[in-house]
């Protein structure tokens, strides 16, 4: 139901690939809650997903950026604020992407030029848009800004490899600069922690499906899925949290105090004899 809580507000949403992303159940309640946006992916996911739809059903305007890359950035902030003939009020930032995850290397045996990668598009990404935007002075008093994490950010996550460490340095950023842009501006930085959600990105963390139904155990919630993960980031771009940043939000159904749950519980028991050697 919508409340117009974002109404009049300007926001500029990365990541929406398809309708699976988390990022277009955000930009689409962003949207019925009365707000303007522009969308941002790169060139490539823009041919292959369905950003378009997106864009259409949002009235919003969609500019190609490489989120590793500060020139696309400056120009896109210059579009975007162009486009809504001022500065912005919030951002999203739901970019994830690990080429070790993708070509199977483990931790203990990362290649190296593809672990920057995973750091620089999963979280220093965030860095460069956040100093783009301060120099270009593109976001307005009060703004707010949002960044997708995970919980491997603070506990370790059997497959889940240099994301974690991606994760773990967004977080930090999101602390280091909401400090700066608070000070200065009055704008908030906040990093939401998702539970495990089906999506393309979420789908290619090793052993995804036993991770899902393993979180699912744990919460005494259940997995908050994407559409929840909307909603509240919605309250995080909306003025009623005006106070709240530099924090790391779980929207996890409970998850992160959990240590073990019946439900858990019961499945492992069952499979006690069958996996007595498996750490
Ligand atoms: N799905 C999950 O289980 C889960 C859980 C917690 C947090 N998250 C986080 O949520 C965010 C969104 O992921 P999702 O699950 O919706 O998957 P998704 O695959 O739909 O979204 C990931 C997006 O990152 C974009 N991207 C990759 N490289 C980029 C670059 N260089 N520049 C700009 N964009 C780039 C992709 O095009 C895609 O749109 C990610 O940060 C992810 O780590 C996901």
């Amino acid at each position: 139901m919508p409340y117009s809580l974002l109404k009049g507000k300007k926001g500029l949403i990365f990541g929406a690939l398809n309708d699976q992303s988390i990022a277009w159940k955000i930009a689409e309640r962003a949207h019925e809650e009365g707000a303007s946006i522009v969308l941002s992916n790169t060139a490539v996911a823009m041919r292959m997903g369905s950003v378009d739809e997106l864009a259409a059903k949002c009235n919003s305007l969609v500019i190609p950026a490489d989120a590793t890359n500060v020139e696309d950035i400056e120009n896109l902030m210059k579009q975007t604020m162009e486009h809504f003939g001022g500065k912005i009020d919030f951002i999203l930032h739901s970019i994830g992407m690990s080429p070790n995850v993708r070509k199977g290397f483990t931790y203990d045996d990362l290649d190296y030029p593809n672990y920057h990668k995973t750091l620089d598009i999963s979280a220093m990404s965030f860095h460069k848009i956040l100093q783009v935007s301060r120099r270009l002075d593109s976001i307005n008093e009060w703004g707010s800004i949002v960044a997708l994490s995970y919980i491997a950010a603070q506990r370790t996550l059997y497959g889940y490899n240099d994301m974690a460490d991606a994760k773990a340095l967004l977080e930090s950023i999101a602390r280091s600069f909401g400090y700066i842009y608070g000070r200065e501006k009055k704008i908030r930085i906040n990093t939401v922690s998702q539970s495990p959600t089906p999506t393309t990105a979420g789908s290619g963390v090793m052993g995804f499906g036993g991770l899902l139904d393993f979180s699912e155990r744990m919460s005494p919630l259940g997995n908050a899925t994407a559409e929840e993960c909307a909603d509240y980031c919605i309250t995080l771009f909306s003025d009623l949290t005006k106070k709240v940043t530099m924090q790391n939000l779980f929207n996890d159904g409970g998850f992160s105090s959990m240590g073990m749950s019946r439900s858990a519980m019961e499945v492992y028991n069952r499979n006690l004899d069958d996996c007595i050697d498996c750490k």
